[in-house]
C-alpha cells in the first residue's frame, strides 16, 4: 500500500494530472500469462477486460519471434524486406477479395486519421458522419469524432453525430424495421444537412459493433440501409475495427456481424498483441489514388519487428483457433450472463459478440434507468474479488468485457460465479 502511493504521487508530480487510472484502489501489475494477470504482492487476477493481448499475455510464439527479430535486424519500410510483405498478404487473405491494400501505422487513432485522410482525398469532401457516443482516438482530426470527450476545440462544420442504434432504449418503442429505417433516417438526416450546409460529403466512420456506444443490439438491416445511403451520396464507409477485429467477435472481423463490407477499414489494439502496430485496409483503387499524391511513410509504422510480432498473433489466432474460441464460449458467457439477468433485476440487458460483451445495468428494469452508481461499485468490488474488467456506454452504466481470446469455460464459471455473488451482495445491502 506504501509503495501504491508512492507511484500514485510520483504519476501525479512527473506525468501531471488527468491520467486516468482503473479503480478506487489502482491494480500495480507486475506479470501476465494467457488470462491472468499478476500484481507486486503476487495475487491472481483473471483479466476479463484486455483485448489488446488477444492471444493471452505473453504468449512464448509472439514473444520468440519478437526477440529473434530484434535480435536480427530494425529498420523501416525504405528498405526492401520480406516482413511487411508476407505479414500483408496473410492478414489481406482474411478480409474480402475487395480489400487488397495495407497501409501501416502505429496506434488506432493514426490509423483512424489516415483512414479520414483516404476518404477525403478520394471523395473531395469534407463532411463525416460518426455516432453521438464514440471514441475513435487522439489526434486533432479524429478528436473531432469524440462525443464521449469533447475536444477543447470544440466541433467543426464537417462533423455530424448521429444517435447510435439502440434496440433496448429504442425511440417510441420502435422495432424491427421500423427500428432500423429510423435509425437510418438520421443518417440520410446529417448527409441532407451536409448538403444545406454546402459541405460535401466523405462519409461515414463507425464501429461495426458500437462497442463503445455499449455494445447495443443491432437492429436488423440498419446498417445495410444507412451505408446504403452513404454510398448513394457518394461517401465511403470507415469501419473502425481497432475493437473489434481480430476475432473480437466470433468472426475474423467486426463488420462480419452485420455483413456490410467497408470501403475502408481500420485496425489496431489486438494487431500485435500489445507491441504498437496498426493499419489501414481498404480497396486497391482507394489507397492507390491516395498514395499517388501523398507520400504516405511512418518512420515505425510496419518495420521489420512490429511485422514479425503481427504475424506471429494471426498464426497463434489461427492455430489455436481463437476465433471459433471466442464464438464457442462467447456463447456459453453470454448464456451465464441471461442466467444472471433472471436472477438479478439489476441486470436489464445483456449484448455480446463473441467474447466481447456489455451488461446493462439499471436501478428500475421497466423504465430501463442507467445505473452508473452501481455500475462503478460493482466494478470496484469485482476488482478486489480478483476480476478485472470496466464499464462504458452514453451513461457509464455497461459493464464491459473482452478477454483474452483464449478465455475457457473454466474462467467462465468463475467470472459468472463472482458477478453472481457480487450481484447478491449488492442487493442484500439495498
Ligand atoms: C474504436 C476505437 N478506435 C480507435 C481508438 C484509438 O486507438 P489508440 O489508442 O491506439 O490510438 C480506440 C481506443 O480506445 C478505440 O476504442
Amino acid at each position: 500500500m506504501a509503495h501504491t502511493q508512492t507511484l500514485l504521487e510520483k504519476r501525479e508530480r512527473l506525468l501531471g494530472p488527468g491520467n486516468p487510472l482503473f479503480y478506487e484502489k489502482p491494480v500495480h501489475l507486475v506479470r501476465g500469462e494467457g488470462v491472468w494477470l499478476f500484481d507486486a504482492d503476487g495475487q491472481r487476477y483473471l483479466d476479463c477486460y484486455n483485448n489488446v493481448p488477444c492471444v493471452g499475455h505473453c504468449h512464448p510464439r509472439v514473444v520468440d519471434r519478437l526477440c529473434q527479430q530484434a535480435k536480427l535486424l530494425n529498420t523501416h519500410t525504405r528498405y526492401l524486406h520480406e516482413n511487411i510483405l508476407d505479414y500483408a498478404e496473410k492478414l489481406l487473405s482474411k478480409f474480402d477479395a475487395s480489400l487488397d491494400r495495407v497501409m501501416l501505422a502505429c496506434t488506432g487513432s493514426e490509423a483512424n486519421e489516415l483512414a479520414l485522410r483516404v476518404a477525403r482525398f478520394n471523395t473531395g469532401g469534407e463532411g463525416v458522419i460518426c455516432t453521438n457516443a464514440t471514441y475513435h482516438g487522439n489526434t486533432r482530426a479524429v478528436a473531432q469524432l469524440n462525443s464521449i470527450f469533447e475536444p477543447f476545440e470544440g466541433y467543426g462544420d464537417d462533423i455530424r453525430m448521429v444517435p447510435w442504434p439502440d434496440a433496448y432504449r429504442a425511440p417510441d418503442g420502435l422495432q424491427g424495421e421500423a427500428l432500423a429505417d429510423a435509425y437510418a433516417g438520421k443518417v440520410r438526416e446529417a448527409i441532407e444537412s451536409f448538403d444545406q450546409a454546402g459541405i460535401r460529403f466523405a462519409g461515414m466512420i463507425v464501429c461495426p459493433i458500437f462497442a463503445n456506444e455499449g455494445l447495443p443490439a443491432i437492429p436488423p438491416g440498419y446498417m445495410q440501409k444507412a451505408i446504403g445511403y452513404v454510398r448513394d451520396a457518394g461517401g465511403l464507409y470507415i469501419a473502425d475495427e481497432v475493437q473489434a477485429g481480430f476475432g473480437r467477435t466470433g468472426n475474423w472481423w467486426g463488420h462480419q456481424v452485420t455483413g456490410v463490407v467497408p470501403d475502408i477499414l481500420t485496425l489496431g489494439k489486438p494487431m500485435g498483441a500489445g507491441h504498437p502496430i496498426s493499419g489501414v485496409v481498404a480497396r486497391g483503387e482507394l489507397i492507390d489514388h491516395y498514395r499517388k499524391h501523398e507520400m504516405y511513410f511512418n518512420t515505425f509504422g510496419g518495420n521489420p519487428v512490429s511485422c514479425a510480432v503481427a504475424e506471429a498473433v494471426l498464426d497463434v489466432i489461427e492455430d489455436e483457433r481463437l476465433v471459433e474460441n471466442a464464438a464457442s464460449v462467447g456463447r456459453y458467457v453470454f448464456d451465464g450472463f441471461r442466467g444472471l439477468q433472471e436472477k438479478h433485476d439489476i441486470i436489464g440487458d445483456v449484448r455480446g459478440n463473441g467474447l466481447f460483451f456489455g451488461i446493462y445495468l439499471v436501478t428500475d428494469r421497466r423504465r430501463k434507468t442507467p445505473a452508473p452508481a452501481e455500475t462503478k461499485r460493482i466494478v470496484n468490488r469485482l476488482r478486489e474479488k480478483h476480476i478485472l474488467m470496466s464499464n462504458i456506454g452514453e451513461h457509464d452504466n455497461v459493464l464491459k468485457l473482452r478477454p483474452p481470446l483464449c478465455f475457457s469455460t473454466d474462467n467462465a464459471d468463475q467470472l459468472i460465479g463472482t458477478l453472481d455473488d457480487v450481484l447478491s451482495s449488492l442487493q442484500e445491502q439495498v
